[in-house]
């Protein structure tokens, strides 16, 4: 088999790169270790910053968006008991748009199966080869049998344990990394949001977040341990901690069953460079951000509009420029979200070990965000999004 552009991972990073490879006449096949459905499923996150939203939309993958997204102006910061808001439409003029990750996932698979696109579900095994000798292979498994994908190019968009970044030489690759001593319990519940924008509480027992996925859907998290044993919460205890930790005066936490739960340990991760030869990575196989500033998903987007941009010099203009800027122009927007995502997270969620000095440090940082215009004014244009790269 021989294609331009062999893409491993059908995850937003994927599925996206090969779509918006399609609207330029440039082919791709996606590799799939999963099953269409388990990909279609998997429930993650859940905030479009306002460029994925037009990226989206301006290439026609929007519509059930524009239907079924909640548009969100501003979002809130509970501490004190008292909530603080950013109002971004006042702020910056724009606004982030609430749409699950899943939902992109399923009409971005709908958009390319629809244009008789490839995606190989259920691929076994999948392994990258001479991506350093200007004839990249793709090997996988599928239906008991083995395959080979030649092509020009691969996209490792297989995520933080994918099989791509390994796939490249230790000595050529820097890891940044940083843990964090906690992590996130998070639920899907069906219970109507009780809140009109997203709330994000700094609260002295640990930090939470009440998120939505819909009218009748809520998303809520609680900082917990990172090694968090997650049989050790009952339905009763975890509602029991969100109505402590979210409590405010004239404040009714809506509760209803709880049909997903999951831990999520948080890192902040950059590899450097993002290339190697003829295999470029994307979204979280090349980073990580704790989800304090929902960013994920949105880096994902922004990688691979570069890489698409890049691939389309490449074919129409024959030019590699673009390509060898590749992790370069990426790199200097994802610090900057780095920077934001760890300073998010550290300004909300407490820090068990934190002396009396930086827990003051910490209250006089929020108390300045919500009491300065140009405070509030940063905070706001790093969370709608600041802009891709030109
Ligand atoms: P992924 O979505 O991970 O997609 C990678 C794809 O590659 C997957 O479909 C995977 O099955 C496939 N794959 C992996 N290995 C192989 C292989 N060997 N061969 C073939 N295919 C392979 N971000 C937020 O902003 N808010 C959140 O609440 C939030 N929650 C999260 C919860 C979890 C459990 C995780 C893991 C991430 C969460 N994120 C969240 C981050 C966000 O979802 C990711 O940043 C986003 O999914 C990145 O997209 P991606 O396409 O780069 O990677
Ligand atoms: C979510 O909706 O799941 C969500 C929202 C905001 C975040 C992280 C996750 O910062």
């Amino acid at each position: 088999m021989r294609t331009q552009v062999g893409i491993v991972g059908a995850g937003p990073a994927g599925l996206l790169l090969s779509h918006l490879l399609h609207l330029h006449g440039i082919e791709s096949i996606v590799l799939e270790a999963r099953s269409r459905t388990y990909v279609e499923n998997r429930i993650r996150a859940g905030v479009l910053e306002y460029g994925t939203e037009q990226l989206l939309d301006d290439s026609g993958v929007g519509e059930r968006m524009r239907r079924e997204g909640m548009l969100h102006p501003g979002v809130v910061m509970r501490f004190g008991r008292a909530d603080h808001r950013i109002d971004f439409a006042d702020l910056i003029g724009k606004h982030v748009m609430v749409y699950s990750q899943h939902k992109v996932v399923q009409d971005l698979i709908a958009a390319r199966l629809a244009a008789d696109g490839q995606i190989v579900f259920d691929a076994e095994g999948v392994s990258v080869h001479d991506f350093h000798a200007g004839q990249p292979r793709i090997r996988y498994r599928h239906g008991g049998a083995e395959h080979e994908v030649a092509c020009d190019i691969i996209a490792g968009c297989d995520g933080f344990h994918g099989v791509c970044r390994p796939s490249i030489a230790a000595g050529e690759l820097r890891v940044f990394e940083r843990e964090y001593p906690f992590g996130w319990l998070g639920i899907l519940a069906e219970a109507p949001p009780s809140t009109e924008e997203n709330v994000y509480v700094s609260h002295e027992r640990g930090f939470a977040l009440l998120a939505m996925r819909s009218p009748t859907v809520s998303r809520l998290y609680i900082q917990c341990a990172p090694d968090e044993d997650i049989a050790a919460w009952s339905d009763d205890r975890i509602w029991a901690e969100l109505q402590v930790r979210a409590g405010r005066d004239g404040f009714a936490l809506a509760e209803g069953p709880i049909v997903q739960r999951g831990i999520t340990p948080m890192r902040s991760f950059v590899v450097e460079p993002m290339q190697c030869g003829q295999l470029y990575l994307a979204g979280d196989a090349a980073h990580i951000v704790p989800p304090t500033g929902a960013k994920g998903l949105n880096l994902a987007a922004a990688d691979v509009a570069v890489l698409t941009r890049a691939i389309e010099a490449f074919y129409r203009q024959g030019t590699s420029e673009r390509l060898d800027a590749y992790s370069a122009t990426c790199l200097r927007r994802i610090w900057k979200v780095q920077r934001f995502s760890w300073w998010m997270t550290t300004l909300l969620h407490r820090f068990f070990d934190h002396t009396p000095f930086e827990q003051q440090m910490q209250a006089a940082e929020l108390d300045y965000v919500f009491s300065s215009r140009a405070a509030s004014l940063a905070l706001a244009e790093n969370y709608v999004g600041l802009p891709l790269p030109s």
